[in-house]
């Protein structure tokens, strides 16, 4: 008897969860719609479970950090190459993150895309609410409020505009963004998959490939740009801006403002990454780390909620193409006999289905193991 009353209480507390997240969902005016509605608590969908909260997030050691790496002498001469080149492996080997200052691109580009994001949030409720959707697939341009919302155990204290090539290819048409972006995101993202092509050629360097090697695997070819928007939350300790994860792509380049909050796993200890005015963030991505059989280190970050706010981050996923027909999988000069594949091939059609398919906190590289992998294909 007693646990048919559990079971019922389950399934009531689970209906009214799915119901919770529809309407949220249906309203099509994000996080940033609660706070404007003047919320001084935070929905239960946005609750972490008890378990999930265990340690807190938001103090960080202050005596270590990210690797910062200076690309002003990149490509000058041989010496100055080579050296940026081995700090470029040591980061992405023992943090998997590091954050580049001097790589060239106008400051005012980049404020120009923070201010954009900002405006897009702020402004105009009604062009949002008609570009809200998941429908990632077909549509190359979209507004939500986590991604993974209705498969993850609490929605993210967050909202997006979505920007992607992955599923299209070829260039994202300005007529079809937001007026307030058409001019500032594809100047933007033709900066940083410039950047984007320089690192690849440096980390293919770092790994005694050819220059060339992983700028020929085309993945640059597929791009997501992600426009987060975290509205300051009136309960940061019980949710997060966004749960733990390792990203699935290439490789990453982030921005973001001066507000803080992105953490990263380091020994053990979440290592705060510092606003720095001007850097940019790169990381390793799950791709790479599996193409690179462990050598490079895909790491787990999360983003905390704060009572400060909004902050605007945005990361451009180098991602590979979804139609791609390339396989990938350890690179055969990175293995050998005594250094054996770790992982499986795989297409960016499988690496991406998985990815979308997932909650983000629930997303594991060890699907991609040629040893025993539990979830099916
Ligand atoms: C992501 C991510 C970090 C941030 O979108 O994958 O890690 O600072 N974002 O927004
Ligand atoms: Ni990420």
């Amino acid at each position: 008897m007693s646990s048919q009353i559990t079971m019922n209480e389950t399934q009531t507390s689970t209906n009214d969860r799915i119901n919770n997240l529809k309407a949220f969902d249906e309203e099509k005016t994000g996080v940033k719609g609660l706070v404007d509605a003047g919320s001084t608590s935070i929905p239960n969908i946005f609750v972490r479970p008890l378990e999930d909260r265990t340690k807190d997030l938001s103090t960080s050691p202050d005596n270590i950090s990210v690797p910062i790496i200076d690309f002003a002498h990149v490509g000058q001469n041989i010496d100055q190459t080579a050296e940026i080149v081995k700090e470029i492996m040591m980061a992405s080997k023992k943090w998997g993150f590091f954050q580049v200052v001097n790589h060239g691109i106008p400051l005012e580009v980049l404020e120009n895309m923070i201010e954009v994001t900002r405006m897009f949030h702020e402004h105009d409720v009604e062009s949002k609410k008609k570009l809200y959707s998941r429908d990632f697939q077909s549509k190359r341009v979209t507004y939500f409020s986590s991604h993974d919302l209705y498969n993850s155990k609490a929605a993210d204290w967050r909202d997006t505009l979505y920007v992607t090539t992955l599923f299209t290819a070829g260039e994202v048409d300005p007529q079809e963004l937001p007026t307030i972006c058409k001019d500032v995101i594809p100047e933007y993202v033709n900066h940083i998959l410039e950047l984007g092509d320089r690192i690849l050629m440096l980390l293919s360097m770092g790994l005694g490939l050819e220059p060339n090697y992983l700028g020929d695997l085309e993945c640059s070819r597929g791009w997501a740009l992600a426009c987060h928007y975290y509205p300051p939350c009136p309960e940061p300790q019980l949710t997060l801006g966004t749960s733990g994860h390792a990203d699935v792509s290439f490789i990453t380049i982030l921005l973001q403002d001066q507000i803080g909050g992105l953490q990263v796993l380091h020994e053990n200890q979440w290592v705060n990454i510092e606003p720095i005015s001007g850097a940019l963030i790169v990381n390793i991505g799950n791709a790479l780390q599996i193409i690179s059989n462990d050598m490079l280190k895909s790491i787990y970050h999360i983003v905390i909620a704060k009572s400060v706010g909004p902050r605007i981050s945005i990361p451009l996923f180098i991602n590979g193409y979804f139609k791609s027909k390339k396989i990938y999988g350890p690179i055969k000069e990175l293995t050998s006999v005594e250094n054996p594949p770790i992982y499986r091939e795989f297409t960016i059609e499988k690496l991406l289905t998985y990815f979308y398919s997932k909650s983000l906190d629930d997303l594991g590289i060890d699907h991609f193991k040629l040893q025993p992998y539990k979830d099916g294909n």
